[in-house]
């Protein structure tokens, strides 16, 4: 039942799913500064309250959690939530809520886009505009590649990565082979989508598009090792959580021209420093983090982090929740 409840509002989130909160008996606290709390103003904070509306830029770690135990939900408003240490929030009995396939088209979209921008320069080029750079029509200068017909593979086909296998495939008519610990049966009929070993996805992939959640299985699984393995004119997108590649290996495998490009719009740290080597390079387009970035998208996050607290102190139920 609620029943004047503590919520506390971490960022500013779109007014959606806030007007759906401020139309319940609870005491909202709003955060209105344009940046995340730090850690110490979060835990100052959430000692009064009873619940937690927040997001990836909060840091919901062990000391947080020892020291605000007696919250009764977290909502997270976004699909990943390695912000949040699950299995400490777990053994507290904290549910954490969070916002899947909210997201999933703005996200699909930005893979494709960037896999398009990675493979024909976009983004040095438009620099070559501003530095005065342009000079004459090159008919052999600043060459892409053609995307029909070749092999996308997707490491991790959830919600996010068939979206992305869906645009592929109806544009381009592109093969596509996918790595998930689990086979996805329901998306490969639909896709002719085919499980192959992480090995041969390396080796396979022209496009290679990473969907997977951020874990410590996941951490750094793109390092040398695996870059060496890919073809030279392969591009590498990431649009999920930046740690999952090694960032120096990346650079290193651009550098040697181990792979053609890559699309990234996710960076570690983030933000990425406007120095960082990356952005100075021919085939390499970073985006800050957008892909969840439409009104629509953002919108319906906020809807579903708010119904999840909504329903949890109605129903006793979490709608969209990580461990339940
Ligand atoms: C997510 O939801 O996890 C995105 O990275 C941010 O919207």
């Amino acid at each position: 039942m609620i029943d004047g409840q503590k919520i506390l509002i971490t960022r500013k989130y779109p007014a959606a799913g806030m007007d759906l909160l401020k139309k319940e008996p609870f005491q909202l606290t709003f955060w209105e500064k344009d940046r995340p709390m730090t850690p110490a103003e979060l835990a100052a904070q959430a000692k009064n309250h009873d619940a937690l509306l927040c997001t990836l830029t909060d840091r919901i770690d062990q000391p947080f959690l020892a020291r605000c135990s007696h919250l009764e939900i977290i909502s997270q408003f976004a699909v990943g939530y390695d912000n949040i240490d699950i299995p400490e929030a777990t053994r507290k009995k904290i549910p954490v809520g969070f916002t899947p396939d909210a997201m999933s088209e703005a996200t699909a979209d930005i893979a494709f886009g960037l896999m398009i921008a990675a493979a024909r320069n976009f983004f040095f080029l438009h620099k070559t505009i501003l530095t005065g750079e342009w000079g004459y029509f090159n008919p052999t200068g600043h060459l892409g590649f053609e995307l029909k017909g070749k092999t996308l593979g997707i490491l991790g086909l959830g919600r996010i990565g068939v979206k992305m296998a869906e645009r592929c495939k109806s544009a381009y008519g592109m093969t596509i082979i996918y790595h998930n610990r689990n086979r996805n049966l329901s998306a490969e009929k639909p896709l002719d989508a085919r499980w192959v070993s992480f090995d041969q996805l390396l080796k396979q992939s022209d496009i290679l598009s990473v969907h997977c959640a951020l874990t410590p299985e996941t951490r750094h699984i793109f390092d040398a090792q695996a870059f060496k393995q890919m073809k030279p004119s392969a591009v590498f997108i990431n649009t999920a959580r930046g740690p999952i590649h090694h960032e120096p290996d990346l650079i290193q495998a651009l550098n040697q021209k181990q792979i053609w490009g890559a699309g990234l719009d996710v960076t570690d740290p983030e933000p990425m420093a406007p120095d960082n080597l990356l952005l100075s390079m021919e085939n390499v387009c970073v985006l800050p983090h957008i892909g969840s970035g439409t009104m629509e998208a953002r919108d319906q996050m906020s809807v579903l982090a708010a119904e999840n607290i909504i329903a949890f102190y109605k129903t006793g139920r979490v709608p969209h929740i990580v461990n339940p």
